[in-house]
């Protein structure tokens, strides 16, 4: 059997590829990006580049998209879908490009697996959801959005409700919450990520605007994929909406105090005031322990940064 994967080359798509492949599956990973494949540094995708089919696609590209999802649906147990633009100060520079890619991307997607009968779809949504309502957040806490992505993830969990009401689909959101680990530089990413993470890079003098006074429960990538892989696989759930995270709440400046101890040295870091964006924490990860037997391995982050840190060496060793 296979599965395919939208946006499989990002952080978190990238870590579902590499479980589900180890688990012998064929997987298919739909990404702007497949081209670069190479360029990328996902050496563990590298490891099973056999069981990996990689499609050059553009999700807003409709026809192209539907293309490529014909051509594979013969063996096809469903799909993940995870191209978003992710929260961050990013997401406000093009506000209409990023939107339309996290709602109209997704739209096609579902549109498409409608048409082609492919019933099950594992959306990654995220605890933006829940905007600032304060933790723990349980699945029942009602939708708030506090910025334009959150709007745009809660549209995207709304079309995958109506899909699975109206059409007779399989769609289930997997509500991530912040993410960190292998598979992403802190450089490549914003202030606040590189302030706290980037030391293990061998960043330094970075001073994000904002940050200091916010904990959240920051997830390693091992934990999210997996959740996002027993969510896909679970033959039937009575529920649609799934916390997936580490369920522990961190001060970001605890994380920079880790990140020092760590590597033994201070590094000049530093978070500005308030908060990085509108969200509380943590989130209640309950339903997704007794419904689908999730059970996250990095609950003290200062295992998960060892982890990351390791990853981080390793590339820059190949270098
Ligand atoms: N990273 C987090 O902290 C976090 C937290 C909560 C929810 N989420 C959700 O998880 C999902 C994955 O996040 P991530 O961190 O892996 O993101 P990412 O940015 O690392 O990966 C996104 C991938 O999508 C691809 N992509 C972007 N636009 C595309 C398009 N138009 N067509 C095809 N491919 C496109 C990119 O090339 C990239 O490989 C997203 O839905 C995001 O909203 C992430």
């Amino acid at each position: 059997m296979s599965v395919l994967i939208t946006g499989g080359l990002g952080h978190v798509g990238s870590w579902v590829a590499y479980q589900l492949a180890k688990q012998g599956k064929q997987v298919i990973i739909c990404d702007m990006a497949a081209g670069r494949f190479e360029n990328l540094g996902l050496d563990y995708l590298e490891t099973v580049r056999d069981k990996l089919i990689l499609e050059s696609i553009d999700v807003l590209d409709y026809h192209s998209l539907f293309e490529v999802m014909l051509r594979h649906r013969g063996d096809l147990e469903g799909v993940v879908h995870g191209v978003s633009v992710i929260a961050g100060p990013n997401f406000q520079t093009r506000p209409y490009k990023h939107t339309t890619i996290n709602t109209n991307g997704t739209l096609n997607v579902l549109e498409t697996c409608r048409i082609l009968g492919i019933k099950k779809v594992v959306n990654m949504s995220s605890g933006a959801v829940y905007g600032d309502a304060s933790g723990p957040q349980s699945e029942a806490t009602p939708y708030k959005a506090t910025d334009l992505y959150g709007a745009t993830k809660i549209a995207g969990e709304l079309f995958g409700l109506q899909y699975t009401d109206t059409f007779g689909m399989d769609v289930r959101n997997a509500r991530l919450f912040f993410v960190y680990g292998p598979g992403k530089r802190p450089s490549d990413m914003h202030q606040v990520y590189q302030a706290m993470f980037g030391p293990l890079e061998g960043l330094d003098n970075i001073l994000a605007p904002n940050g200091s006074e916010q904990a959240l429960d920051w997830t390693h990538v091992h934990d999210t994929a997996t959740g996002i892989v027993q969510l896909f696989e679970k033959e039937s759930v009575t529920h649609r909406n799934f916390n997936i995270s580490s369920g522990v709440t961190v001060a970001h400046t605890d994380i920079i105090r880790h990140v020092a101890d760590l590597i033994g040295k201070t590094s000049n870091v530093q978070l500005g005031p308030g908060v990085f964006v509108g969200r509380g924490a943590p989130l209640d990860i309950s339903l997704a322990e007794r419904e689908i037997g999730f059970a996250p391995k990095f609950t003290d982050i200062r295992e998960g940064l060892h982890d990351y840190w390791q990853w981080l060496k390793g590339i820059q060793g190949r270098a």
